[in-house]
């Protein structure tokens, strides 16, 4: 048994009862005990020194050297790491992953050559990512993590040259340049089959560009519309798209997309990547258990490889590194004055869900948050949960909820949303059900949970 939960000395005997009953259903099925709408303690966090180690700096670096070198480990957190292991997230890489004679160890390894775009740039990328060296420090380990992020290419992409050709378009669609001149997220690269190619990186969806060119890494890019842009392309060279995917593309709209391998309609928003340390599941339906940092490694390597349609694999130092310059970034502080009532109103009403430092928390069944069901309960990545998203910076993160249906904080908390005559919602008219928490408020109570949330 690998997950040791030491109780804190505090748990009293009925929660402590409660808790033990929760590592039993996690051992015999790997499901996690769901929040209880009594407010009972099943979410109590597990405070094992192993973990608060593993994610300081030393632990850090600590853990990527041992990603590195250690193939057996690699397997073993890949084991441990879903919270269904039946979607076909975790299943594919429950039998492609860490094998060693079959699967994903056998694609070669690519370190690609690729450069950021500044437009007016006609000589192909010529100089490799990495230098090949494994980093030992803190510093080296980010430095390579920022050059993956921002240059390591997830695939080609056709709209990337269409945004490049029709800057008025690409800008309108969320194509931006940054005042470095520089356009993140977009690079040029060459392919493994020596081509040379247009791609993007993390930095696409993942930092979000202002008015003045400011980027701000780690904010969801929240203007990019994945869609139009495809179908924009589409008509640009006349080229036919099935109807029923036309109509998906126009309707994820800006700031999502449908990022599972499924049939199901279920696009989501894209995340801020603020504290995800705190966070012991990750993605909106907790599909990855993220006890360590491996996790996050793991889910890194994957995805370039599964984006790269699984021709080659990222060196294991490049998926660490990425991890690593992850769990760097931080937020920009706060300035807004506190609201000691709205503190106290999310102590009393919110903190027993959002409970982690992030604002986020543990998983919450779907049956009891109400929030619409088709992610937690699609096969690709369901899990039958959602997880608390982090609050870090929340005031900026409209629209809200994991498929961006509501559009202020305020509409969050209004009862008006859940009645059928609401016609605020983002994506159209209707009740937009779920999350009720602080509904029920008078309005001065949540004016002041709304000053608070604007303070996080
Ligand atoms: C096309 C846009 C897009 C690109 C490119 C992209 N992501 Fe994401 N990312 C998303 C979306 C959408 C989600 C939400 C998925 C979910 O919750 O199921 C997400 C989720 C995540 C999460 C989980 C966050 C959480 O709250 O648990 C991490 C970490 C992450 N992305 C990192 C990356 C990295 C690193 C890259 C580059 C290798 C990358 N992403 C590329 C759109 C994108
Ligand atoms: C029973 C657990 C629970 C309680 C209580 C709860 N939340 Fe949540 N909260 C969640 C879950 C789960 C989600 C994600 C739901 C989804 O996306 O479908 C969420 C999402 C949110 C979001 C959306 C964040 C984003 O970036 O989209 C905000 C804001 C939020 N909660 C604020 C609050 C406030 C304020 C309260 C108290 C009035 C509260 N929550 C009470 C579980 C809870």
């Amino acid at each position: 048994m690998r997950a040791i939960l030491k109780p804190t000395p505090m748990v009293d005997g009925l929660k402590l009862s409660l808790l033990l009953f929760a590592v039993g259903i996690t051992a015999a099925c790997r499901k996690p005990a769901p929040i209880q709408e009594t407010g009972a303690a099943a979410s109590a966090a597990p405070t094992a020194t192993l973990d608060a180690d593993r994610f300081s700096r030393a632990g850090l670096v600590r853990e990527a050297e041992r990603f590195v070198r250690d193939a057996a480990f690699r397997r073993t957190e890949l084991e441990h790491g879903f919270t269904n292991p039946k979607n076909t997230y975790s299943a594919e890489r429950l039998s492609h992953y860490g094998h060693r004679t079959r699967g994903w160890d056998l694609l070669p390894e690519w370190n690609p050559k690729s450069a950021v775009i500044t437009g007016v740039e006609t000589a192909p990328a010529s100089v490799p990512l990495w230098d090949g060296k494994v980093p030992t420090t803190w510093e080296q380990w980010t430095q390579l993590g920022r050059d993956v992020f921002n240059r390591y290419p997830l695939r080609s992409e056709v709209f990337v040259a269409y945004a490049l050709e029709n800057p008025v378009a690409g800008e309108k669609y969320g194509i931006h340049r940054a005042k470095d001149g520089t356009y993140p997220g977009l690079v040029r690269f060459i392919d493994e089959d020596g081509h040379a190619q247009h791609g993007i990186t993390c930095a696409l969806c993942h930092t979000s560009v202002n008015a003045k060119g400011e980027a701000l890494v780690g904010e969801a890019r929240r203007d990019f519309d994945f869609g139009a842009l495809r179908l924009a392309v589409a008509e640009q060279t006349k080229s036919k798209i099935e109807p029923g995917l036309a109509g998906r593309f126009h309707r994820w709209g800006p700031g999502r997309a449908d990022v599972t391998e499924d049939d199901d309609e279920d696009p989501v928003a894209i995340p801020d990547l603020w504290g995800l340390k705190h966070q012991k599941y990750l993605t909106q339906a907790g599909t990855i258990r993220h006890d360590g940092p491996a996790s996050l490694m793991l889910r890194q390597e994957t995805q370039l490889l599964t984006s790269n349609h699984q021709k080659i694999r990222p060196s294991r130092a490049l998926a660490a590194a990425l991890a690593l310059y992850i769990y760097s970034l931080e937020a920009p502080a706060s300035v807004a004055p506190e609201s000691p009532r709205g503190k106290e109103l999310f102590g009393a009403h919110c903190a027993r869900c959002h409970s982690n430092a992030a604002g986020g928390g543990d998983l919450v069944s779907h049956a009891i948050v109400e929030t619409n069901s088709a992610l937690a309960l699609g096969k690709a990545r369901g899990t039958g949960y959602y997880r608390p998203p982090a609050l870090i910076r929340v005031r900026y993160a409209a629209p809200y909820l994991h498929y961006g249906a509501v559009k202020t904080l305020a509409d969050l908390l209004d009862p008006a949303r859940l009645k059928p005559g609401f016609t605020g919602g983002q994506l159209g008219a209707g009740a937009i059900p779920g999350h009720p928490y602080g509904t029920e408020l008078p309005k001065a109570d949540r004016d002041a949970l709304v000053a608070h949330l604007m303070t996080l």
